[in-house]
């Protein structure tokens, strides 16, 4: 969202009709909405909370912890990515033509799931669409028929990866944007109506198409709708001679989107009454997406980072490098210790292919998961809260302390743990762990040279 912000402050001017907008809201009933797409009524202020999943059916979702996201489309060709037709102002009649060298030869649906797989991950989540429009599936509802069914590969990619995801008994995860860079009344609702009606349409049929077409879908992760990507005006226009002046970050616009969210997500429940939903449509969702920072411990509303393997989201040219498997083994830990998800990106090459570095890295982290994820998997955040050096995560038969940098002294001391029965290292490290009513030291003498974290179990007392 931040680099989000920092593009549109730059690039788009906006104009604040809230006056207008609201009777645009209300106006709107679902039956103007969408011709042919059946959907569920909401009654008016019938509350979001109905449409949120239970703590049931939230729990394979948060045992899981971990998922593969890819961000794969057009903008892989030019490799600077996701962003670029945007940033750079690129005409669409000519971003378009890209289609034509969009031939995904080495596109391997099963490949993918098996990188997944290989790292550990539970899950997957694929760019089906990004703002640019170009839809990766056969989407009779695309505006321009802009899919890559009319691309060079003439191929139905969600096809093929939601079932290859599916046979790897991954959870099958898709990515969708309501935002659509080819209508600017997505950007000024008000003023290109009509156009915002389209966008509006196109996203009820292609978000029907997903839910429907491809069996059983697992996480619907939306990205780019909600009130604050219509806040799009960088700028506002005060009248009584104020003139233009820059928006400040914590004004909002006060608009809404003309697909009411609510809606949408009802649509959505019919298709698919288990799907697991974040936050980025407008509706709260099931979980919170959290991007840039981590952020803070909170194990009572499910949240999910979201992370690249390097730099950037879609395919970068020459910077496919990616981090070390220590930092990246510690983002994992400290997510998870904070109580979230970690959904761990890759941008695969034009060709459709991962980076074999990005591959081999993930493995990496999977092989460490291999050994250690039951202080991962299933666990619950905390019950001790993170600190510089370490986090806790549990069950209820162990809570394992994970040690990301030891303190000068090489001790860490935790007090107010009762019902501990003993304590050892899991990891390489030389550990002594002492309990004592409710104070347990842990003392390392001999940190190994390649250590990654340092995970110390403390098994509890039968309760
Ligand atoms: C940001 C980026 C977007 C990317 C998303 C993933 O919002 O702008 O391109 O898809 O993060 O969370």
């Amino acid at each position: 969202m931040k680099k989000f912000s920092i593009f549109l402050v730059l690039f788009i001017v906006g104009i604040n009709l809230s006056a207008q907008n609201k009777s645009v809201s209300q106006k709107n009933s679902l039956k103007d909405v969408v011709a042919g797409v059946e959907v569920l009524e909401v009654k008016e202020g019938e509350s979001s909370k109905e449409l949120e999943l239970s703590a049931k059916d939230m729990q394979w979702w948060h045992d899981a912890k971990f998922g593969l996201f890819i961000h794969w489309g057009l903008y892989s060709i030019v490799g600077k990515g996701e962003w670029n037709m945007f940033t750079s102002r690129v005409d669409i009649r000519e971003y378009k033509k890209l289609a034509d060298q969009f031939s995904a030869e080495k596109f391997n649906a099963k490949a993918w799931a098996q990188c997944a797989k290989d790292a550990g991950m539970k899950y997957m989540v694929l760019t089906a669409r990004h703002h640019d429009g170009f839809s990766l599936w056969d989407s009779p509802g695309s505006f321009d028929h802009f899919t890559s069914m009319n691309s060079a590969a003439k191929k139905d990619i969600v096809a093929e990866y939601t079932k290859a995801c599916r046979d790897a008994g991954l959870g099958v995860g898709l990515y969708y944007s309501p935002l659509d860079w080819r209508f600017p009344g997505f950007f000024f609702p008000e003023m290109y109506r009509e156009n915002a009606e389209q966008l509006r349409d196109q996203t009820y049929a292609q978000v029907a198409e997903l839910m429907k077409n491809y069996g059983k879908i697992d996480v619907l992760w939306y990205d780019g709708g909600g009130d604050a990507w219509l806040g799009l005006g960088g700028l506002k226009y005060g009248m009584g001679g104020v003139g233009w002046s820059r928006r400040p970050s914590n004004e909002k616009y006060e608009g809404k989107p003309l697909y009411e969210p609510l809606k949408l997500n009802a649509m959505v429940r019919k298709y698919q009454p288990k799907v697991v939903i974040n936050n980025r449509s407008g509706f709260k969702g099931d979980f919170k997406s959290r991007e840039m920072e981590i952020g803070d411990f909170d194990n009572s509303n499910a949240w999910e980072k979201c992370g690249t393997m390097g730099t950037g989201w879609g395919y970068l040219a020459g910077k496919t490098e990616p981090y070390p498997l220590k930092k990246l083994l510690t983002q994992l830990s400290n997510i998870v210790c904070r109580g979230g998800n970690f959904l761990l990106n890759v941008g695969p090459r034009p060709d459709g292919q991962i980076e074999p570095a990005q591959v081999a890295r993930l493995k990496e982290m999977g092989d460490w998961l291999k050994k250690y994820g039951e202080c991962i998997y299933g666990t619950q955040g905390g019950p001790v809260l993170p600190t510089k050096f370490y986090g806790a995560t549990s069950t209820s038969k162990a809570i394992y302390i994970h040690v990301w940098d030891w303190p000068a002294d090489h001790k860490i001391t935790i007090r107010g743990l009762c019902g501990i029965k003993s304590g050892k290292a899991l990891t390489v490290d030389n550990v002594s762990v002492a309990v004592a009513e409710d104070t347990v030291e842990i003392s390392c003498f001999d940190i190994k040279k390649d250590n990654l974290l340092s995970i110390i179990k403390l098994e509890l007392y039968n309760r």
